[in-house]
């Protein structure tokens, strides 16, 4: 048995009841981060898990579950949006948990964490394009437009602006120069929720293409899947939840309602899914043990038995 983690799986349990593992089953733990759920699933049927993350720091994790399941274990470091190229077998189950682990955010040198100053990095995979270099090369707006649709942040111009005027005077390098650049534009006050918050989301969201991967990670899972096969997601904000609930909608032939503005999707694609679950929330018992959980949502498919026309 492997020991306790400090990344505390999130929803376990529900994601256990929803893809349902079973012996002699191969599934994919798309974002294996500390290995929770693929120790779950290993524990639960004599089944085969292949692991996939982004980021070369779970490797040696990786390694422990290899010495201690053999076989029915691999891992793979890549990006789930290439799941159809990463796997070369039909697969029974799929589940992505999306976002960063918690030793990502903890350790500081990562730069993901607005309360730590370090360089602004952000990169999940260890290479790409940084933080850093996003916010002191896009344009001014550019960076609004990040800011607004990955942040959902209202004063995304006057941020921008902001950036702009700083990074003239000097680069903006630092997690603290960036925190201190919305703190400019946003009082911080106690008791609130750091105002922070939401321009480092759109940053991190940009920073590793987080929502682009999603889109493709769901769509190549679910040509990787056998009939009967399982996907589960479980997202931590709106923008994730909206693509999963979408995605789901349109492949099981429900019509997804994008915008009132706009006519309803329906496109005539075969009803590859036969069930998709609502929006499964963790119970307060979990949210109050792990203040993590709080805004997770747990959404579940099932491929068809055979195909439609
Ligand atoms: C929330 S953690 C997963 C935690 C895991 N379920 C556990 O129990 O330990 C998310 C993990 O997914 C990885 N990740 C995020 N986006 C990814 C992507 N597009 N491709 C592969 N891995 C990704 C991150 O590097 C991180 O390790």
């Amino acid at each position: 048995m492997i020991n306790q983690t400090p990344h505390i799986p999130v929803m376990l349990d529900e994601m256990l009841a929803a893809i349902s593992p079973q012996n002699d089953k191969i599934y994919v733990d798309a974002t294996f981060g500390n290995g929770g759920y693929t120790k779950a699933l290993l524990d639960a049927a004599k089944c085969q898990v292949i692991a996939i993350d982004r980021d070369p720091n779970t490797q040696s994790r990786a390694e422990e579950f290899k010495q201690i399941y053999g076989s029915r274990f691999n891992f793979i470091n890549g990006c789930f949006g290439n799941i159809e190229q990463l796997i070369d077998k039909p697969i029974d189950g799929v589940v992505f948990d999306i976002g960063v682990s918690s030793m990502q955010v903890d350790q500081k040198e990562r730069g993901f964490s607005y309360n730590k100053d370090a360089p602004l990095d952000m990169r999940m995979s260890c290479n790409g394009l940084s933080a850093a270099y996003l916010i002191n090369n896009l344009n001014e707006k550019q960076l609004a437009d990040i800011i607004y649709k990955y942040g959902e942040e209202k004063k995304s111009r006057q941020i921008a602006a902001k950036i702009v005027q700083q990074r003239k005077i000097k680069p903006i390098e630092t997690t603290k120069q960036l925190a201190e650049i919305v703190y400019q534009v946003i009082f911080k006050k106690n008791g609130q929720p750091d105002p922070a918050a939401r321009t480092f989301q759109a940053i991190r969201i940009a920073v590793n293409d987080e929502l682009g991967e999603l889109d493709r990670g769901l769509n190549g899972a679910l040509s990787c899947l056998n009939y009967g096969g399982r996907m589960v997601v479980i997202t931590f904000h709106s923008l994730e939840d909206r693509i999963v609930k979408n995605f789901f909608n349109q492949k099981s032939g429900k019509k997804s309602h994008v915008s009132r503005y706009l006519p309803d999707i329906n496109d005539n694609k075969p009803n590859v899914f036969s069930f998709c679950s609502k929006a499964i929330r963790p119970s307060l018992a979990e949210i109050e043990a792990n203040p993590r959980a709080h805004s997770a949502k747990l959404r579940y498919a099932i491929k068809n038995d055979k195909e439609t026309k």
